[in-house]
């Protein structure tokens, strides 16, 4: 179903419901992060293409706004269906883009259609409500005020690499439900399967104008892109660093970001030890680290650390390295510039007297699963966040320590806290700083329908399914002022 997407591999824009070619002849050149091997080009879109696409989408937005909303649901339903009736093509597609595992790739397919499914239904329940007068001090009952949700306009969506698929259409369904056009920028590397998913909201019968694409770099375009006069909403996922440019730079528009993270798993003595390293091995080293809520530092306490550091060892010592291909976990990172940073932070901590436990050993822009314990708060280990497979243990001395150096840090999305007292786990839960606190589980945003923020240098908003539609829907009111 995707032939009308690219033509000789350079990918086309989806504007007005066709496929069409840039005016302009600039491309990038997208090449496979495990192979090197080029799989495609994107068009880059001048300034006055996307000034197009805004108008477009603002006209399209109009209509779809009148369009009931069980039709707007339907039409995501049948692009759910598509979704998954081409999953096994897509998810193939996503591995080879951005390096990511076969298992995982597929899974984030999967786990978006059901996303969208859950998004149309969760809309047709959205309703407003009636509120009278007369509870508020000197006023009779003859006023009514009646509240609904209606559309902000048109939502540009900017998705990063490491979700293309469904970070993507996690902005894309729930603006579409709240009767939004939407104007996607996806990543640059990604594009190729957020062009895919693009494609299947067309063919499930989104009308003309109402998702348009814009493919360019986002040092080039993305300034133009976020303070265009047409924007009505900015849906962001992203580093912190481009986040807060984006909030500096745009003016009075409303937003969500969901930005950069520094989780910490806190592990008290009394964890089952060996479920709690399961969590941080999982959660540090999926998808390589690549994910906003990998675990990214472990505190935990004293008289437990050398054997959940030995525990950790053991399976992060298991771990399969390689090509997504040829069935790899630890998968090669997305570029050699991240890999080079990961490496930064590898070699400061050894520097510092950090005690390497497993990895510092590299390939290019594949990096081994790397495991340091002593790691001490002086070293830019225990602070940034690598995006890459390394994982630091910093040992602490009691409940406060670890509960201090979890909020010193300047990012706020989750924590974990392995413990099997609840009294300590809500004493901990109450003072971290942080969107959500995980209590025997690792960090992460599903399922899709919980809430999802980020606080501190972490985000701004909450995500979810029900989030982001009040998110990208605003309340109108209407008074009913009655004679009697
Ligand atoms: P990124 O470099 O910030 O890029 C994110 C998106 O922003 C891409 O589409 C990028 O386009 C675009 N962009 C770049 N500069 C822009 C500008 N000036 N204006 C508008 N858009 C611009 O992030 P990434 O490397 O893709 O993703 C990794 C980061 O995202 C990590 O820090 C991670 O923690 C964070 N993240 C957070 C969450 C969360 O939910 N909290 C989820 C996923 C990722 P190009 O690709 O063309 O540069
Ligand atoms: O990378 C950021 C994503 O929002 C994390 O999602 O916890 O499902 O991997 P995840």
């Amino acid at each position: 179903m995707f032939e009308n997407i690219s033509k000789d591999k350079i990918y086309k824009n989806l504007f007005n419901g066709k496929w069409i070619d840039a005016k302009n002849k600039n491309v990038i050149e997208i090449y496979s992060p495990s192979n090197d091997t080029l799989i495609g080009k994107l068009q880059a879109l001048s300034k006055e293409e996307v000034d197009e696409v805004f108008k477009n989408a603002n006209i399209a937005q109009k209509t779809w706004a009148e369009t009931p909303v069980n039709e707007r649901a339907k039409i995501l339903h049948k692009a759910a269906d598509l979704l998954e009736e081409n999953a096994d093509e897509l998810s193939k597609i996503l591995s080879a883009e951005i390096s990511k595992d076969l298992d995982s790739s597929l899974s984030e397919v999967i786990r978006t259609a059901d996303f969208i499914r859950f998004t149309a239904d969760e809309g047709m329940h959205l309703e407003g409500e009636t509120i009278g007068s007369d509870n508020f001090p000197g006023f009779k009952k003859n006023k009514v005020s009646l509240v609904t949700r209606v559309p902000l306009g048109v939502v540009l969506a900017i998705s990063p690499f490491n979700y293309p698929v469904n970070l993507s259409a996690s902005k894309i369904a729930p603006a579409l439900i709240g009767g939004n056009s939407v104007v996607l920028k996806p990543p640059t590397n990604g594009a190729i399967s957020a062009l895919h998913l693009a494609e299947i909201f067309n063919a499930a019968g989104l009308p003309a104008g109402v998702l348009n694409t814009v493919t360019g770099k986002g040092s080039e375009i993305g300034d133009y892109l976020v303070t265009h006069k047409l924007v009505n909403f900015i849906n962001f996922t992203g580093s912190t660093e481009v986040g807060k440019h984006i909030a500096k730079i745009s003016e009075m528009v409303p937003m969500l970001m969901e930005l950069g993270g520094k989780d910490a798993a806190i592990v008290l003595p009394d964890a089952d030890l060996e479920e709690a390293a399961s969590n941080i091995v999982s959660g540090a080293y999926g998808y390589s680290g690549q994910r906003c809520t990998a675990v990214k530092r472990v505190l935990v306490l004293d008289e437990v650390a050398d054997k959940l550091t030995n525990l950790i060892a053991e399976k992060v010592n298991k771990l399969k390295v390689g090509k997504p291909e040829d069935g790899g976990k630890i998968t090669p990172l997305i570029n050699n510039k991240s890999a080079d940073y990961v490496q930064e932070l590898i070699d400061d901590a050894i520097n510092k007297g950090a005690k390497l436990i497993a990895g510092n050993k590299r390939e290019k822009n594949l990096v081994y699963p790397t495991l340091f314990d002593h790691v001490t708060t002086d070293m830019r280990l225990a602070w940034e966040e690598p995006f890459g497979p390394v994982l630091p243990i910093i040992r602490v001395k009691n409940i406060d320590e670890a509960i201090k150096i979890s909020n010193e840090s300047e990012y706020g999305l989750q924590a974990s806290i392995f413990t099997k007292n609840m009294d300590d786990a809500f004493y901990i839960a109450g003072k971290l700083e942080v969107g959500t606190v995980q209590i025997n589980n690792k960090p992460e945003r599903g399922p899709d329908h919980f809430p999802f923020q980020g606080v501190k240098s972490s985000g701004i908003g909450s995500q979810g399914i029900r989030y982001s539609i009040e998110a990208m829907t605003r309340l109108k009111a209407v008074v009913l002022n009655l004679a009697k």
